[in-house]
């Protein structure tokens, strides 16, 4: 059973005592989400129409890399779209604010990477089986190898019409590791240099990062797995905020409209409990070094 350790955090920008920091801490790295229910993302009178206006129509992701403002895939008049970005900024900065205050034990490590804005409604979008979210996974990058970084990312439900975003969560991260693990092709040899050298990925993929492609792959595609009744379901009610390493907590997002999300990115080395990150724990099962 994944926890959902609820905390009465009410500001994005206040210091949190030391205690709620530690709850939180605790709770993620145990593979647990840590629910905000009273800090809410709010968006303001004058950006509600963003939420209706054709700047998102049809829009499944809205992108934006807080480092630099780069921002892709809206639709819309300039001035909306400059809207758009302005709010997800917002967003952004709200999220740092609150990752620093949240986590400080981290703050010298956290890396903040790119920001979504998840317009559509999730139920019944027509997708390819591996692009598919309502299928239980893990979270990586096909194209942007961690190198056994995590992948932690906080979530504000921003449903003008009250509507929870429904998710399921599944089992601890070793248990999905040990039940697939043994049925996961190795990494060939050189496979991640000529991959590379292509522009498939960023910078060569990791032994790591192939396992865990193919962990979400083979997660995605095994129905009997998809359909297994202990799989837990979770309600997000709308102004609500939460928080969870999506790498190593099996997690499906089963309908809802208007999320946003930021991601972090944080090496292992930072954590608290280092051995339960997926690389510690991948290695320890597979006995070699992944990185
Ligand atoms: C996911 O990370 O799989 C989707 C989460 C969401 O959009 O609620
Ligand atoms: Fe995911």
């Amino acid at each position: 059973m994944t926890a959902i350790v609820s905390l009465p955090i009410t500001s994005w920008d206040q210091p949190i005592s030391s205690a709620n920091q530690t709850l939180a801490i605790e709770a993620l790295e145990a593979g647990n989400v840590v629910l905000l229910p009273q800090l809410p993302f709010v968006v303001r009178e004058d950006e509600r129409p963003l939420l209706e206006s054709n700047v998102i129509q049809g829009i499944k992701n809205v992108s934006l890399a807080p480092a630099n403002g780069t921002f892709k895939g809206s639709k819309g008049t300039e001035a909306e779209q400059r809207q758009l970005q302005a709010m997800m900024m917002r967003f952004a900065a709200s999220t740092k604010s609150l990752a620093n205050n949240l986590l400080s034990p981290y703050e010298e490590g956290l890396q903040q990477a790119r920001a979504s804005f998840r317009p559509v409604e999730i139920a019944g979008r027509p997708t390819s089986w591996r692009k598919d979210d309502t299928r239980l996974h893990v979270d990586n990058f096909p194209s942007s190898p961690t190198l056994g970084k995590r992948i932690l990312r906080v979530f504000s439900n921003i449903n003008p019409q009250n509507q929870p975003r429904v998710w399921r969560l599944g089992e601890p991260f070793e248990t999905v590791a040990q039940r697939y693990l043994a049925s996961l092709p190795k990494p060939l040899w050189g496979a991640s240099k000529i991959m590379n050298a292509l522009g498939i990925t960023k910078s060569p993929r990791s032994a790591y990062d192939h396992y865990m492609l193919r962990l979400h792959d083979h997660m995605k595609a095994d129905q009997d797995y998809q359909t297994q009744p202990s799989h837990q379901e979770q309600l997000f009610a709308a102004g609500t905020t939460w928080m969870v390493f999506t790498d190593q907590v099996s997690h499906a997002a089963m309908s809802g409209q208007f999320v946003l999300e930021q991601t972090f990115l944080l090496p292992v080395e930072y954590m608290q409990h280092p051995a339960q990150a997926p690389l510690r724990v991948l290695e320890r099962l597979t006995g070699r070094g992944l990185v």
